[in-house]
């Protein structure tokens, strides 16, 4: 991964993708002039645009391109171009139907959505590398491009296909992984069932089976499907870079939780010149300002902490939810300049004027049906005004000052069939640990469980693991040295029991945690829907717990609380070990809202970090670097708060606001 874009050639991203093939000419005239009354400085063009682009095979039409790429670039707008390649056009598919792929099931999907592509596909593949050639010999040097979108969101809206051409693809893929037939038997460990292969042409995907189907065959065939769609890309970008030295290349990722997990996004930010990622509010019901938190500060780790672009959000309601309420006046500027605290170098939307046809004519846009005469459109030039009057910030970077371990392919693992309780959710864990370091106004940097070779205790007194379910082996020592230098690590239940093969690691649970914990945990004893336990503490606290218990025996580990009732009463449920210069916390049960916060803030003691003083629902998250401090002051509170600045002086933001304060230098 490179850096930043260019710093001379693009200010502070605002904007959004722009599909000007959606209207007349006369349109295009008026979108231009309201882009620069917005303040936009860059869009993303032509994400959708192939069939517009060669309406026949090798038959392209520039024209249209050509002038509104001229158009902009006149306006000092510059242009994310797109590679069209997640819409190969109706003539691609009539010729090659089975570029369609299929399901488990054996469905071949329709053509007439979008993203109906099976990566496997050489077919594809050729017309992808085609289109992509011919639009970077076109403007690969014009001045306009600053940066190239490929493709759009791989993963969504399918990433895995399960048709005779990705069953080859996998018997290579699985040939190189594993080397031989005999390693692939033991990693999957056929002997269960019967199942030994004993030559590569009989094994197939993980397609539908009587039962639950071979869990490593499953883990390799997700990790498979990443690879290929990967591979899909790198060819792209390639291209690109051959064709158009200098300009950064990217793909929108969308690392949200919520949104796609079937990309391991640990890999693919090591391929693109800039991270960029889509975020959209999930309307559950839980605050939805946190969860754009996490998402944006685990954006800013996969980029390694350096720059990132919000390529996508959405000014006011989406449209595929059931529910989609519109934004509340404010809500928008919040939104994106929380991403610009955490790291964003700018705020970005799907779309730019709100279309007329199709899926998405009732999700908002920047310029909406209801035209500039409506509180979005006033609010969205506001915003454009308020981003160009932070450009400086490009030089500065976020630090988070707490430290959490996330892994998709643990996440994959952990998904299949059969485990302890169906109601196992590592996503769940791994938001609710946020959540109450989010409710201490501590800001995360996410590791991969690779990533914390050397993890530095003094910058990163507190690392939180809340369910590392499938954890290499490498993670032990990482760990062990981790504690050992001074860090406080908290790990909760149902972490290190398998290796990356979904096999068992030696010995009793927790596996390569054993010995960093101080303990084991002989049996596990989850909870059924709606029961709960008690856990007691003795200093005379009581939290209530659920979904999880188990039987841990201390080896070494002092015990803090225990299970009070249930069937594992009178075990530990939480514990501490000495190790070294620092402690390993252990939880064994699930704690939510604020029993889990009274145990994180146990933790926090232990790791030296003091209490904010910032009332809830209150971000205060600093930028800093060459251009200087900025401190963002988020209130998504209904009343005015007051925040305490470095020199002592009390600064006044006013409800819903965000104030952005610069240290004086
Ligand atoms: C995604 C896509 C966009 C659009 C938005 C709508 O992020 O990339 O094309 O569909 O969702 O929320
Ligand atoms: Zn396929």
């Amino acid at each position: 991964m490179s850096s930043a874009l260019p710093h001379d050639r693009l200010p502070l991203a605002y904007g959004g993708d722009y599909n000007p093939e959606q209207w007349p000419r006369e349109v295009w005239e008026e979108d231009v002039r309201l882009m620069r009354e917005a303040g936009v400085t860059v869009v993303s063009l032509g994400v959708f645009a192939w069939a517009r682009t060669e309406p026949r095979r090798g038959t392209y039409d520039w024209e249209w391109l050509d002038t509104i790429i001229g158009m902009l670039h006149a306006a000092g707008i510059s242009v994310d171009l797109a590679t069209p390649t997640v819409v190969p056009p109706a003539w691609f598919y009539r010729a090659h139907p089975d570029a369609l792929p299929v399901t488990r099931d054996g469905v071949r999907l329709a053509f007439g959505s979008r993203g109906a592509i099976c990566h496997s596909s050489a077919d594809y593949r050729a017309a992808a590398a085609s289109i992509t050639t011919k639009i970077a010999e076109r403007y690969g040097s014009h001045p306009a491009v600053v940066l190239w979108h490929v493709h759009n969101e791989y993963g969504a809206p399918v990433l895995t296909c399960y048709c005779d051409n990705c069953a080859a693809a996998f018997r290579l893929w699985l040939q190189d992984r594993h080397g031989s037939l005999d390693a692939l038997n033991e990693a999957w460990g056929t002997a269960f069932w019967g199942q030994q292969y004993g030559d590569w042409e009989e094994i197939t995907p993980p397609r539908t089976t009587p039962t639950v189907c071979n869990p490593t065959q499953q883990l390799d065939y997700q990790r498979f499907a990443d690879a290929q769609a990967r591979a899909n890309f790198v060819a792209e970008r390639d291209i690109l870079h051959r064709l158009s030295p200098g300009v950064p290349v990217t793909t929108n990722f969308m690392v949200a939780p919520s949104q796609c997990q079937s990309i391991d996004y640990w890999a693919w930010a090591a391929e693109v010149d800039l991270v960029t990622n889509d975020h959209y509010l999930v309307t559950d019901g839980r605050r939805t300002h946190v969860n754009l938190a996490l998402t944006a500060d685990l954006t800013r780790s996969v980029a390694g902490g350096g720059p990132w672009l919000l390529l996508e959000h959405a000014t006011s309601g989406v449209n595929w939810q059931p529910y989609n309420p519109a934004k509340l006046p404010g809500e928008m500027a919040r939104n994106s300049l929380s991403h610009v605290a955490r790291g964003s170098e700018g705020a970005m939307f799907f779309q730019w004027r709100q279309s007329r046809s199709g899926a998405e004519k009732f999700h908002s846009s920047m310029l909406p049906h209801g035209g500039t005469g409506t509180r979005v459109w006033n609010e969205v030039v506001e915003l454009g005004r308020t981003l160009g009057e932070l450009a400086d910030l490009r030089a500065t970077r976020t630090h988070g000052n707490v430290a959490m371990i996330w892994s998709w392919e643990s996440m994959w693992a952990q998904s299949l069939e059969w485990r302890p309780s169906e109601d196992l959710d590592a996503r769940e864990r791994l938001e609710s640990f946020y959540e109450a370091l989010y409710d201490r106004h501590l800001t995360v940097d996410f590791f991969a469980p690779s990533g914390i070779g050397g993890l530095d205790p003094e910058r990163y007194p507190l690392l939180v693991v809340p369910q590392l379910y499938a954890a290499p082996a490498s993670v032990a020592a990482d760990l062990e040295s981790y504690v050992a230098r001074g860090g406080t690590l908290v790990v909760s239940f149902f972490s290190g029991i398998v290796d990356e093969n979904d096999t068992v690691h030696p010995g009793p649970h927790p596996g390569v945690l054993r010995d960093v914990l101080g303990l084991t945990v002989e049996e596990f004893s989850p909870l059924l829907p709606g029961e709960k336990v008690t856990v007691g503490t003795g200093t005379g606290e009581t939290y209530e717990a659920d979904l999880w218990a188990e039987v841990v025996v201390p080896n070494g580990c002092e015990t803090l609380a225990t299970f009070t009732d249930g069937r594992t009463a009178g075990h530990p449920a939480l514990t501490r070990h000495v190790l070294g210069e620092g402690t390993a916390w252990y939880l064994a049960t699930r704690l939510t809202g604020d029993s889990l916060a009274a145990v994180v803030d146990l933790a926090l003691a232990d790791a030296g970090i003091a209490p904010s003083g910032l009332p809830r629902d209150v971000e205060l998250v600093v930028r800093e670097g060459e251009s200087g401090t900025f401190r963002f002051a988020i209130n998504h509170t209904d009343a005015e708060v007051k925040v305490t600045l470095p020199d002592g002086s009390r600064a006044c933001v006013p409800a819903g606001a965000v104030e952005v304060f610069r240290d004086p230098r």
